[in-house]
């Protein structure tokens, strides 16, 4: 049974429909990164499934039990969803210890004192936090208060946990040990987590699945490999990693095959573009570790002039124009000034 349920889920707010329709299943032990530019709802949907925004239809069911029906006028108020939550601003109580932040929780439940220390002592536990149960917020580094509101989310044990940017505060290089922790963590306590990100490498790394909003829909919703690596359509494409674009026009479309003329030159591609007639405009779309610098002409190459090379560290990134076109390749080595030969191959080229 999945632990988290939406189902056509309609929300409008201040007189504007924010989410048109949107549907989700959520398991234990899954991440599912809600991904999307700023403004296409991913608090609103949040919020929604806390119950601290108020949806006009759909239904949300947590557990296998309804909390929201619009149908039915069902509301079941947030305290007893049962959900854990992350926020994106996560204050702690700066004149609280950390042990008093975790445990206000519970106090807030009604739970004997008693209870209330042995599981906040297991929470901070299970979060490397052993041994700070004593210090205040001040005395944390970002990353630990960071936990310390992770724990506090944790410590009633939710099975559903709702996290909003729960990383964003943190400087890039925490924020990567922290995504590891997190993921690590959700899987340890076989956890069904809900994560807002609008940081796409950050949902690939993190998540199971990507559900990507655009506009109050659903985009595309699939495996991180999946969004990265077979984008249905030209926003997810776009949305999911960084893309050469090759503007042209349609040639034929044939099954999943289509062939885009770029400046004279034939391509064949991956068919995304429907049914499109010949000689509709088309796009060539392809992640830049996927262009190829080849030896010489052949089927789906062009030659290009090297217009500069950016060393990233574990590669580099050149940069080519001609044909009207500027593209950008990914590649182990350095490269000599000058014209070189780049392979755009059928199976990672989206014709759009
Ligand atoms: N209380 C509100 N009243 C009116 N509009 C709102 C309210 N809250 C959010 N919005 C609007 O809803 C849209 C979605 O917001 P939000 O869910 O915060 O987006 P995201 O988290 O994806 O950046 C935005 O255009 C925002 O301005
Ligand atoms: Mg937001």
């Amino acid at each position: 049974m999945a632990e988290l349920v939406v189902e056509h889920l309609k929300i409008r707010l201040g007189g504007i429909e924010i989410l048109k329709d949107v549907s989700l299943e959520l398991n234990r032990g899954e991440i599912t990164a809600l991904l999307g530019p700023s403004g296409s709802g991913k608090t609103t949907l949040l919020r929604s499934v806390a119950g601290l925004e108020q949806p006009y239809d759909g239904r949300i069911l947590v557990g296998g039990k309804p909390v929201f029906d619009g149908a039915k006028s069902l509301n079941v108020p947030t305290e007893a969803r049962g959900l854990g939550f992350v926020f994106q601003s996560y204050a702690l109580w700066p004149n609280r210890t950390v042990e008093a932040n975790v445990a206000y929780a519970l106090k807030l439940r009604g739970v004997a004192a008693s209870e209330q220390a042995t599981r906040v002592a297991k929470t901070l536990d299970s979060l490397g936090l052993g041994k700070l149960g004593h210090r205040y917020p001040h005395e944390l580094s970002g990353g630990q208060q960071q936990r310390v509101a992770i724990a506090r989310s944790l410590v009633y044990q939710p099975t559903v946990v709702l996290l909003d940017e729960p990383l964003s505060n943190l400087d890039a290089k925490l924020r990567e040990e922290a995504r590891a922790f997190l993921k690590e963590l959700i899987m340890r306590e076989n956890l069904a987590a809900l994560m807002v990100t609008h940081d796409q490498a950050e949902a690939l790394a993190v998540a199971n699945k990507i559900l990507l909003l655009n506009g109050g829909y659903v985009e595309q919703a699939g495996t991180p490999e999946e969004m990265y690596g077979a984008p249905k359509t030209l926003f997810t494409a776009e949305f999911m990693g960084s893309n050469n674009r090759l503007n042209g026009t349609i040639k034929t479309v044939s099954g999943q095959r289509a062939a885009l003329d770029v400046a004279g030159t034939a391509f064949d591609g991956m068919a995304r573009c429907g049914d499109k007639p010949g000689g509709a405009e088309g796009s060539g779309v392809i992640r830049l570790e996927a262009v190829h610098l080849v030896e010489g002409a052949g089927a789906n190459r062009m030659q290009f002039e090297l217009v500069t090379s950016m060393f990233l560290g574990s590669h580099w990134e050149h940069v080519f124009r001609g044909h009207g076109l500027n593209v950008r390749a990914h590649h182990r080595g350095a490269l000599q000034p000058g014209q070189h030969w780049l392979e755009f191959p059928a199976e990672q080229l989206w014709i759009f």
